[in-house]
């Protein structure tokens, strides 16, 4: 265990906890915009900025992956940390001007408006997508491309996400809901990756129920019988 302090009081951690889990663990909110508790911390948005004293040394840094290793001091709510998130608030509103989720954290943080000038993108890089797609339901169908202004999230090549299984995670951890999922009869559709699904159809009640290559990937992934999903949930329910 390792002795750490934040905002004055010292609370005991676990070597290579980040700085943002030991505050949470400890009632301490620090706010975040790429971060989920089942992913690898990326470091993106930085919102997430508190100052640490280390060595006699304070710095400004992400506490969303900053693993601690060594006891410091940790300060979540100084003037420093304060001004820096809000100045991180007026370039994300910059690029996302019609967010919910930014509009309200800037609120909160006693922000109008962004002084800089306004575009209406709807993603702002946080790579929760890219992240959940690859690392908890393992399909790899999209990825950032390009650099600079340029960069994005997109299926590769920027054509049909043909390894989406149109499962909805994207659509869940996004902080700007700018991924949306809809049914159209028999098919399901993910504007956002290009990707169009077929559902299958139940083989006792003819009811659409979930995208054919969803349910082969689980298959498969899980070495199930051929014909495990042949049945809606409520037919197979009827049937145990
Ligand atoms: S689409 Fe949403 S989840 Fe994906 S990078 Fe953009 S803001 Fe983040
Ligand atoms: S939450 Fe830490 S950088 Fe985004």
């Amino acid at each position: 265990m390792v002795e750490i302090t934040i905002n004055g009081k010292k609370v005991q951690v676990e070597e290579g906890t980040t700085i943002l889990e030991a505050a949470k663990a400890n009632q301490v909110n620090i706010p975040t915009l790429c971060y989920h508790e089942l992913l690898e911390p990326y470091g993106a948005c930085r919102l997430c900025l508190v100052e640490v004293v280390k060595n006699g040394r304070r710095s400004l840094t992400t506490s969303c992956n900053y693993p601690v290793t060594a006891p410091i001091e940790v300060e979540t709510d100084t003037e420093k940390v304060i001004n820096s998130r809000k100045m991180v608030l007026e370039l994300l509103l910059s690029r996302c001007n019609t967010s919910p989720k930014l509009n309200q954290l800037a609120a909160e943080y006693g922000l109008k408006k962004s002084p800089f000038e306004l575009h209406y993108d709807d993603c702002i890089l946080c790579g929760l997508c890219e992240r959940v797609c690859r690392e908890i339901v393992g399909a790899n169908a999209i990825t950032f491309a390009q650099r600079g202004t340029e960069r994005v999230v997109i299926p590769p090549f920027g054509e049909e996400a043909e390894f989406c299984i149109g499962c909805g995670a994207c659509v869940y951890v996004c902080p700007t809901n700018a991924i949306q999922i809809q049914e159209d009869g028999e098919e399901k559709i993910i504007d956002r990756w290009s990707r169009v699904l077929k559902l299958r159809t139940c083989s006792e009640c003819g009811m659409e129920f979930a995208p054919d290559f969803q349910l082969r990937f689980i298959q498969k992934k899980y070495d199930l019988p051929e014909d495990f999903f042949d049945l809606c949930r409520d037919c197979r329910a009827m049937k145990k």
